[in-house]
């Protein structure tokens, strides 16, 4: 696929970079952030021109439905450089479609193509020094929208904020994931916002995570809101689960979302002759194969965290830990898919643009 620039953007830059004040090697996930953001605004109807300015703080009005009512959706992409100094994006398509599901989700307006691929194409180009080589280093692409609108009445706005900021990235996690199996709390219901990438559904995650850090446990796996009794995905990220010599993981619903990563996961695992089941996984089942040695991994996948392995896990007071494997299927599905996002490999599939 080809993006294709704005003609019609302002672009304004900054009279000093941040660069040099970075150092990109002890970056911790999602603080630092780059020298300029694209923002385009909506007004009853029409998006505006968009520009690309100084990364800086904007006045709101205190009664922006943002605050209120959390009318907010976001993106999560990276953009890796090669050796050649090329930088590349992975599946943008696949962001691009999800944020403007998410949109219609939140009853907010749908962002023109133009707006938010080729936005992000000369945002990119602008930064792309911030872009750094070598694998585990990356750029993390925001793309969020916010309802800007004022008004305390319970509907939505009529006035968007669209904007993309960029974090030069190395890993999401540090150190070892527990989890705790959900037997209470849920991260989503059908007929809700699960499948959606708005705001709320992270939100939501903070205090049973919270409880959860306090037990010892990095993160929650996620089971489904009506019975508890299958498991839907792990924090933020998709799970993956392998059972002797079969990756189980739960189909996309109204509950799940749609990971980038995930999909590229299933699609290499099939090339890689591993057996795949996208189908429900059950909380007995995981149990049963923990008791009885048949569990070998379980994983998470997602943008931010790309692969991560974890390392056992609590259900019902009792903890289950996992066997530790010389060769994990979850670190050689993280390899290639690395390979392909940093063009150390043939993209047979198609997915850098
Ligand atoms: C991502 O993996 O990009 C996500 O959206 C998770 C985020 C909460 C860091």
């Amino acid at each position: 696929m080809e993006i294709k620039t704005i003609a019609d953007i302002d672009i304004k830059l900054a009279s000093v970079s941040k660069i040099k004040d970075v150092d990109f090697e002890t970056l911790s996930f999602g603080n630092v952030f780059t020298d300029h953001m694209l923002v385009c605004d909506y007004e009853n109807g029409v998006w505006k021109k968009p520009s690309i300015e100084p990364y800086a703080p904007f006045m709101i009005d205190p009664s922006a439905k943002v605050f209120h009512y959390g009318q907010a959706i976001f993106e999560g992409m990276k953009a890796y450089k090669d050796e050649q100094d090329d930088v590349w994006l992975f599946r943008p398509d696949q962001n691009y479609e999800r944020f403007n599901k998410s949109a219609v989700r939140m009853a907010m307006p749908e962002v023109p193509e133009d707006v938010f691929m080729g936005g992000l194409k000369q945002l990119l180009e602008i930064e792309k020094d911030w872009v750094k080589k070598g694998k585990g280093s990356s750029l993390y692409i925001r793309p969020f929208m916010i309802a800007t609108g004022k008004g305390v009445v319970a509907a939505p706005a009529v006035f968007y904020r669209f904007m993309i900021i960029l974090s030069p990235a190395k890993s999401y996690y540090s150190g070892e994931v527990k989890v705790l199996i959900a037997e209470h709390f849920s991260r989503a219901a059908n007929g809700g916002i699960g499948a959606a990438k708005a705001a709320g559904n992270y939100s939501a995650q903070f205090y049973p995570t919270k409880l959860a850090n306090e037990k010892g446990y990095q993160q929650i796996i996620w089971t489904d809101d009506a019975t508890h009794t299958k498991l839907e995905e792990a924090g933020t990220m998709n799970v993956f689960f392998r059972i002797n010599d079969t990756l189980y993981t739960a189909p996309t619903s109204e509950r799940i979302l749609d990971g980038v990563t995930r999909k590229s996961l299933i699609d290499l695992a099939k090339r890689e002759n591993i057996n795949v089941e996208v189908r429900p996984v059950l909380v007995t089942e995981l149990v049963e194969a923990a008791q009885n040695g048949t569990l070998q991994e379980i994983f998470g996948a997602g943008t931010a965290a790309v692969v991560n392995p974890i390392v056992g896990f609590e259900y019902q007071g009792t903890y289950y830990e996992l066997p530790k494997l010389d060769q994990p299927v979850a670190l050689a599905l993280k390899e290639k898919l690395n390979n392909i996002q940093y063009k150390l490999e043939e993209d047979t599939f198609g997915w850098t643009v």
